[in-house]
């Protein structure tokens, strides 16, 4: 039997017995936090629980070592950093397991119906084009809402530089953070983003034409370090 379990909402096999960080790193995923000060990845060092390095919030509880934790059918991984996609998923599992338990009762004939509440109804329009732009000058805790409700779809973006000009990186998870300077500059050298009050770390990101990677595998094929401006 191999467990399935999710990390920022793509999923990760497992082993029964397999430690949640050995289950990581087989599944490629070799680091999933950064260290507060320098935003250093961090992921499986002593493997024996002693480094503390390993931390990871499971189940969105507090965080546990990665190398003590024996992995489970069903665990979700990482942040819990929710975003349209995530979210979409779990409401399609938790409909699905709604409709199977409702349908035996509607053929039946003794399903009860309920109108929907039409207190805090909102009309959801169509997303322009033009709002999934991220404009750095607004507050982090925007910011960081605005790139997590659009992904994966449309998908909130900027410009970053490159020696061929400006290119057009799409942010699909992030997590707002302390941090201070000109609203789209990079402040470390893990995506750490200066915004109008506060900062965002993006976490997944994806260039133009490219599938979409965790950040230090985004930095590797595209180095963007302090100093630096995304538009
Ligand atoms: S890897 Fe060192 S405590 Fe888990």
């Amino acid at each position: 039997m191999t467990y399935r379990m999710t990390f920022r909402g793509a999923e990760v096999p497992a082993q029964p017995g397999q430690s949640v960080g050995a289950a990581l790193v087989a599944a490629g995923i070799l680091d999933w936090r950064t260290t507060r000060k320098h935003g250093r990845p961090r992921g499986l060092f002593c493997g024996i629980g002693v480094c503390f390095d390993c931390l990871i919030t499971i189940d969105g509880a507090r965080a546990e070592r990665a190398c003590l934790i024996p992995s489970a059918d069903g665990m979700r991984l990482g942040d819990a950093l929710e975003t349209a996609g995530t979210l979409q998923e779990r409401l399609a599992r938790a409909g699905a397991a709604l409709l199977a338990e409702t349908l035996p009762s509607i053929e039946a004939g003794t399903a009860v119906e309920v109108p929907q509440a039409e207190e805090g109804v909102t009309y959801a329009r169509k997303i322009r084009p033009k709002e999934a732009r991220i404009d750095w000058r607004k507050p982090a805790e925007v910011v960081d809402r605005q790139i997590r409700g659009l992904s994966p779809f449309p998908g909130a973006w900027c410009e970053a530089p490159s020696e061929r000009g400006p290119v057009r990186v799409k942010a699909l998870l992030s997590r707002a953070e302390d941090g201070e300077g000109e609203p789209g500059l990079i402040l470390d050298d893990a995506l750490l983003i200066a915004c109008g009050e506060g900062a965002v770390r993006l976490l997944r990101a994806q260039r133009e034409g490219r599938g979409a990677q965790e950040a230090a595998e985004f930095l590797r094929g595209f180095p963007l370090g302090a100093g630096q401006r995304l538009a």
